[in-house]
């Protein structure tokens, strides 16, 4: 496994330059962001919906922020940027927990990390770097929101084999409107249609109201455009195995 407590870039020695110059700057312009989300206390408030959990897995985890407010006996952190990974081992004193994996190919040290009682997505964004990616291109990835649709996806795929039965796999995402019911009731829609076929259903959406920094990662996203509207996190639950009835909080 990789050293990410090692200086910056050395996990990925044949990294061509434009991607480790992209990775870099996403990870320094993540942190700008995900600062601003915990002065909010929004990473505090994300956590507090899913709540305590024995062994947790934090897909796309970054700079670590979300790890850090969420509450688990045992975690494992999973990101393909080492510079993220690098942050996120400084951020929480342990690197042994971190995985370097690309969710978008398959990686059987992922098959190999037993069950989980919650699964996160927090937040699924990439690098610009990531358009030269064959496997971004062969599948259509190419714009923001396609790529955070298509992690969604795997986040969910992902749970419904890796979660324990009774578990709970929580998707976090962005969206600016005027209205949070809207936004409410357009993820409800969207994550049952995402979820359609596999062992989960849809238990809680809770809608957040909260700021982005003036600076920072912007995401180019149909729903998100934070130049002319409220912006809202959207956490989003589900649990596997048998449905229960949906709750609206926030
Ligand atoms: C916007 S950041 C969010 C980080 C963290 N979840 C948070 O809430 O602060 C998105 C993270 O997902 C990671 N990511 C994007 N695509 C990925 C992939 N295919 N496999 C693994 N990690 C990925 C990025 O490297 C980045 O660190």
């Amino acid at each position: 496994m990789p050293d990410f407590a090692a200086p910056l870039g050395a996990n990925d020695a044949g990294c061509p330059a434009p991607i480790d110059q992209s990775r870099r700057a996403y990870a320094e312009g993540w942190a700008i962001n995900a600062a601003h989300y915990e002065r909010q206390g929004l990473y505090a408030q994300l956590a507090e919906r899913l709540g305590p959990q024995p062994r947790l897995l934090d897909l796309g985890c970054g700079l670590g922020h979300g790890l850090a407010a969420l509450r688990a006996d045992a975690w494992i952190g999973v990101d393909e940027n080492p510079y993220a990974l690098a942050a996120a081992a400084d951020r929480l004193g342990v690197s042994a927990s971190l995985i370097q994996s690309d969710l978008l190919r398959p990686d059987p040290a992922l098959n190999a990390l037993g069950s989980f009682d919650a699964v996160t997505l927090w937040f699924p964004g990439t690098h610009p770097a990531r358009v030269q990616d064959p496997v971004v291109r062969a599948h259509g990835l190419t714009e923001d929101a396609r790529y955070v649709v298509a992690m969604q996806l795997i986040a969910l795929r992902l749970a419904a084999v890796r979660l324990r039965e009774g578990g709970v796999v929580q998707i976090v995402d962005r969206a600016a409107e005027d209205d949070p019911a809207v936004v409410a009731a357009a993820y409800r829609e969207n994550l049952r249609a995402m979820a359609a076929g596999l062992p989960l259903a849809l238990t809680e959406v809770a809608v957040i109201p909260y700021t982005e920094p003036a600076a920072g990662i912007a995401v180019g996203s149909a729903r998100l455009d934070r130049r002319s509207r409220p912006t809202w996190a959207v956490s989003l639950l589900l649990q596997k195995g048998k449905p229960r009835r949906v709750a609206t909080a926030g």
